[in-house]
Parts: structure tokens; sequence; C-alpha cells
């Protein structure tokens, strides 16, 4: 009888209790919101939908080790004339279709370019790798003779000045043609579908030279890694925004 009017008594006294104070919400996006804030609302929207997801890649991503990987590099964000990776690996080593015998990736890039090309052959597909690897050096002859046949302003559409080409990251793949008939080739039509499963990101799409500061280039592929592919698909729809925003993360923005 004393247990229960006592048990009566604190059902009574839990009921006049105010409830215990929840522990707020936790927000994945909290550490991402500066660096997000600026880019296209779009990408806040799609990040604010998915924050579980958008924090997972994030977390992952900044796993690795070298930052370069997803370093920003274009006109306004210049490598140093000297770097050159470390790792660069000879691509005959590769059971590769090369335009050339002299072409050269790091060797994580390298790797992925495997699994992506076995993936290729077995859907009866042939990537030919036509440029990888470019030293500031060779960059610059490749930009001085696109001034001397298309003059200034029309080589800084289609052609990085040195130091300023993705190409010297050594993760950059030229397929084919290197020109946009590749586009609505099997191989190109096969990587504007595939590429991003491996890893590999389309640097110059269509209609955003205003963004890229580069001409469409269906055929110029970026290896960043494939969680930084799929948080590219997934939430930024662009290259660039993606780097933008890493870059502002990384910098402590
Ligand atoms: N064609 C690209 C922009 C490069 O030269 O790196
Ligand atoms: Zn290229």
């Amino acid at each position: 009888m004393r247990y229960a009017l006592l048990t009566t008594a604190c059902i009574l006294l839990a009921a006049c209790m105010p409830p215990a104070p929840k522990s707020p919400p936790s927000d994945p996006l909290a550490p991402y919101r500066a660096a997000l804030a600026g880019l296209p609302p779009e990408i806040m929207a799609r990040a604010e939908a998915a924050p579980v997801r958008f924090a997972g890649l994030l977390r992952r991503i900044w796993a690795v080790e070298d930052p370069l990987y997803l370093a920003r590099v274009d006109k306004e964000k210049p490598l140093p004339a000297d770097y050159e990776p470390g790792d660069l690996v000879s691509l005959a080593e590769y059971p590769f279709a090369l335009a050339r015998r002299d072409l050269r990736l790091r060797k994580p890039a390298a790797e992925a370019a495997r699994e992506l090309d076995a993936a290729a052959k077995a859907a009866g597909v042939t990537l030919v790798f036509s440029s990888a690897y470019r030293s500031y050096a060779y960059q610059s002859e490749v930009y001085e003779r696109h001034v001397r046949e298309l003059g200034e302003a029309a080589a800084d559409r289609i052609s990085a000045r040195p130091g300023r080409s993705q190409h010297q990251l050594g993760t950059v793949v030229d397929f084919g043609s290197i020109d946009n008939t590749f586009a609505e080739s099997k191989a190109g039509l096969w990587m504007a579908a595939n590429a991003g499963r491996f890893g590999f990101s389309l640097s110059y799409p269509r209609g955003a030279e205003g963004l890229t500061g580069y001409d469409w280039e269906s055929w110029h592929y970026r290896y960043v890694g494939k969680e930084a592919a799929a948080l590219e698909a997934e939430f930024f729809g662009l290259q660039h925004w993606m780097l933008v925003f890493l870059e502002r993360l990384f910098s402590g923005f």
C-alpha cells in the first residue's frame, strides 16, 4: 500500500515536471555552411536535403593524404612552376591504348584509370589515352604553339598558360581525338555516363566557360577520387564549384 502511494506520487510529480531538455539537434552541415554560402543556392539546398550524405562524403574526402588531388588549378590559381608530382608512373606499363608512349600519370590516377579502362573494355569500348601529365615547360610549348596558330585571345579559351594547367597535377587524361567529336563517339558517350564511378570528372563541360575559363572539352577528365566525383555529381553539379568550395574549406575560409 505504502509502495503504491509512493509510486502514484512519483507518477504525479513526473507529470507536473517540465519535460527534460532535449539535446540540441545535431547539424551535420554546421562545419560547411560558411564555405557553401555564396555558391549557387541550389548547392546549399541539395546539401540541406541530404546533410548526412554530404558530411559523410566530405569526411572521407578529408582523409585523403594529398590535398593536391583536389586543388583548384585554373586561370586564377596557378601551381608553382617547379611543381612536379613525385609519384608519376609510365602509362606504357599499363594495358592502355596510348597515342604516344611517353604518357605519365600519378600512380593513384593511373591505377584508377586501369579500373576505368577495364570496365570500358568489358563494355566493348576502347579508350585512347592521348595526353596526360604535362610539366610546366611542356605546357609552355603547348600554349605558345596555340598562340602562334590562333592568336592569344583564342588560345586562352582552349589552352592553359604554363602553371595554370590541370595537366601539371598529373591526374588528368585527354582521351581520343582531343576535339568535341569525342563527345558523340562510343568512347565519349561511355565516359560521360561512367567516368564518375571510377573517380574521374569532366573539368570543362559545355556552357560553363564563364566559370571554368575554358571552352567545352568533352575529352579532358581529371581524377578526383570516387568520393569527390560522387560529391560533385550529387551536390555541386560542376567540378569548378566543388573545387571552389573545397578551397574555401581547406584554407579555413
Ligand atoms: N586545355 C586545357 C585547358 C589545358 O591546357 O590544360
Ligand atoms: Zn586536357
